[in-house]
Parts: structure tokens; sequence; C-alpha cells
């Protein structure tokens, strides 16, 4: 068999791991929650959660990745020790497959409109009206047209491989959204009404404070950092063994949450720069507009006030949005292609044809019966299924595994780890405290 492919250095896999974690659900999901559920004060939850729920479950999915360096479901099934958990571990790999799928299959509809409103950025500078007025018209033939493109970009980096696709294209892309998302801060800060905005998303609203909260907020965590589904844990899989694995989950973390509070310094104060040009931030009863009409209604009538300077902008801005989204959705598709190559005889480039047409067979579904399936699937894959799987995947790592395997794993390139904090506290934090906060969190969304 050919040796298994790995990522070359470790700031390649940091870059894959951030290009996976950092996505819309930091520049676009974070921002908007932040500043309608009460500014920083939901920041504080966020991190809390981030920190004390998604690092340890982040954790769990690098070290059984790398231990099997395998997709999830055969690693699953792999550390499990007899046929009843055999049988669980094929159970919830199946299902980490079948939602890293859906969740790609909204995703890359959400990020076919950022490629929509990038080229409109080109067409209306050169004054191609017609073509920019059908990009930034909702109709299907655009959606699903842009929709493909999106999933034949996504597709062509995966049929690459690891370190000649994942790898190279991120440590390329990233670098550069960095640049761009700072560029546009600085430029937003400059104008008017950036100042009111920073106020509503820094100053914390601690009357806001819900249990609801951390249901959105634990929510909006595993989302931000790909959990659950088995994006990080086939990345793990592709880690050397000389890397230190906790070191590395708090790095990635860290550069995850990071990025969503300084995208929050970007997307606020612009939405109140926007209110000064004019723009209706609030929808009817008072909120902050956040859904889709703040991407594609309050931001580029901002940008087109703006006059010729907001071209380049709302340019940059949207090739922020398709960097981010790509760099996330080839995380996903890497899921069930690492599953095929792995357990059939299909090659990387057939693997990735079949899946990737599938997947665009479902956002097509997705795309016919818009109005009914498109929020049921983000809330069924993000809401419930993520954390319900992040579980599963703390209860394999804590329970059902022996612990002398993992304590193995970890030493791998942290041979010091037993005298460490880390591995005093997270065995148990993993196996206890990680899936009651997530029950207890679960069982409130079910009863709000
Ligand atoms: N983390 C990505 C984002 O914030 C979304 C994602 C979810 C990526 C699940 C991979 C798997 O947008």
């Amino acid at each position: 068999m050919a040796s298994r492919e790995q990522f070359s250095s470790k700031f390649g896999f940091i870059m894959a791991a951030a290009g996976s974690a950092i996505g819309l659900g930091n520049i676009w999901g974070f921002p908007t929650q932040t500043a309608t559920n009460g500014g920083a004060a939901f920041v504080v939850i966020y991190f809390l959660m981030a920190f004390a729920l998604a690092y340890p479950a982040l954790m769990a999915e690098l070290i059984i990745g790398r231990h099997s360096k395998s997709n999830i479901l055969t690693a699953l099934r792999g550390i499990a020790p007899n046929k009843a958990t055999r049988i669980l571990g094929t159970g919830v790999g199946t299902y980490g497959v079948i939602i890293a799928s859906l969740i790609l299959s909204f995703y890359g509809i959400v990020a076919g409109w950022m490629l929509c409103y990038l080229a409109e950025s080109v067409t209306s500078l050169i004054g191609w009206q017609a073509a920019s007025e059908w990009l930034v018209s909702f109709g299907f033939e655009r959606n699903i047209i842009s929709m493909g493109l999106f999933m034949l970009m996504t597709m062509s980096i995966i049929a690459s491989g690891i370190s000649g696709g994942i790898e190279k294209w991120s440590t390329r892309l990233m670098p550069m959204l960095m640049v761009i998302l700072v560029g546009l801060i600085i430029y937003v800060m400059t104008q008017d009404g950036a100042a009111e905005g920073l106020r509503v998303y820094l100053l914390p609203d601690f009357s806001q404070l819900k249990p609801s909260l951390f249901v959105d907020a634990m929510g909006q965590a595993f989302f931000s950092l790909s959990l659950g589904v088995g994006t990080m844990l086939v990345y793990g899989s592709y880690l050397s063994n000389k890397e230190s694995l906790p070191r590395l989950g708090v790095m990635v973390t860290l550069v995850d949450s990071g990025t969503a509070f300084v995208a929050g310094l970007l997307i606020i104060p612009a939405i109140y720069v926007a209110k000064q040009y004019g723009a209706n931030i609030f929808t009817d009863d008072g909120q902050l507009i956040a859904g889709p009409n703040l991407i594609f209604q309050v931001l580029p009538t901002l940008f087109e006030s703006m006059g010729s300077i907001g071209m380049l902008v709302a340019l940059a801005f949207f090739v922020l949005m398709s960097i981010a989204s790509l760099t996330s959705s080839i995380s996903m598709l890497e899921v069930p292609v690492s599953l095929a190559v792995e357990e059939t005889s299909l090659s990387r480039n057939k693997a990735t044809l079949i899946i990737g047409t599938l997947i665009f067979g479902c956002s097509t579904v997705i795309l016919l019966n818009f109005d009914s399936l498109f929020d049921f699937v983000i809330n069924l894959t993000t809401v419930y299924s993520q954390p319900l799987l992040g579980l599963m995947l703390c209860v394999f790592a804590g329970w059902i595994w022996h612990r002398n395997n993992l304590l193995q794993e970890l030493k791998a390139g942290h041979p010091e780890i037993e005298g460490t904090f880390f591995w005093k506290v997270w065995p148990n934090y993993v196996k206890f405290v990680c899936p009651l906060l997530v029950l207890i969190t679960l069982a409130q969304s079910v009863a709000g």
C-alpha cells in the first residue's frame, strides 16, 4: 500500500485546520450573533464555550484521528474494543459523514452567493449593467450555477490531495484572508458611525443574558471549530507523530476564536457606517438585521454609497468571504472522500467526482425547495447534530477507548505529557464534564 499522505509541516496543518475553522461562521455568524445577543456579554459566553467545551472536544478528534490514521468511520470502528461499540462506531461515523456532506450542501449555496457578489463588484466596475443585475437577483439559475462553480473549485482542490491540495491552498489563502480582513477593518474604522458600532459590539449588556444564549454560543462554537463531523479528526489523521497535539489544538482554537472576534470589529462597525449612509439596519421588531439581508443588502448599500472606492471595498469583502468559504468547504468534502478512498478501491479523483456530484445533487434539491429545506437543513446539522456528534466523540475518547492508548498517542510529540495540567484534567473532563454540558445545553434547546 502506498504510504498515507501527511501535511508537510506544522505550519501547513495549522493553516489547513484554521482554514477549516475560519469560515462564514466566524465572519458572518459570530459578529451578528454577538450584536443581536447583548454584545460583549455574548463574547464572554462564547469564549467560555470555545475553551471549556469545544477545545476538549477538538482534542478528542485530533487524538483519535492521528492515532487511527483514517477517516472518522474507520477510526471509530477501529478504537472500539467489542462488537457493540463497533456497531456504535459505525453508526456515529456514518452519521458524521452524512452531516458533513449536508453541511456542505447548504454551505455551497451560500458560498455561491459570495462568488456572485464578488463577480458583481467587477461587472459593475466595467459597467455591465445586465450581468450585474442577474448576479445579485435571487433566482434558481443564478443559484445553481454559482453553487456548481463553487463545488467545482472545492472538488479540484480535494482531488489534488493533502499536501498538494488542502495544504497548498490553505497556506496560500489564509494569509491573504488575514491581510484583507485587517485592511478592511482599518478602512471601516476611519468612517463615520464606526465608533457607535464598536460600542454596540464591545459594551456588554448583561440584561440580555438568558439560557438560550448558552445554546446559541455552544452551537456557534461547535460550528466554528468544525467539530463533530470528522473534519478535525481527518485533518488530525494527516499529522506527523512529531507534533504535540494539545499545543496544536490550543493554537487552532485561539486562531479561530481570535479571528471571529476580529471579524466583529469589521462587521458591526460596518453596519453602523451603513446606517450613517441612510441604510435601514433594524428589522421591524427593532433587532439588528443579521440574516442574508445583512450581507446581501445592508453591506452592498454601504459599498454603493461609498462611490468608486466602494467597488474596491466590495471586491475585497467578497474575496474575503469566498476565501473563508473555500478553505472550510474543502475540509467538509474531505470527510466523505477520505472514507471512500480508504474503504473502497476508488481513486481520489473518482471518489471526489462521485461524491462532489452527489452533494451537488443535494444542494439542487435544497434550491428547488428553498423555503422549506434551507433553514431546516441548517438547524438539523448545526444546532442539533454537531453538538450531539461532538458528545459521541467525547464518549469514544473518554469511555470506549482505552486510557492507556490515549496516553500513548499524546506522548508522541509530547513526551512529558503525564506531568502536565492537560493530562491531569482532560481525560476526566472529556469523560464526564463535556458530555454533561452538551446534554444540559441540548436539553435547554429542546425545551426552549
Ligand atoms: N467552521 C466553518 C465555519 O466557521 C464551518 C464548518 C463546519 C467547516 C463543519 C467544517 C465542518 O464557517
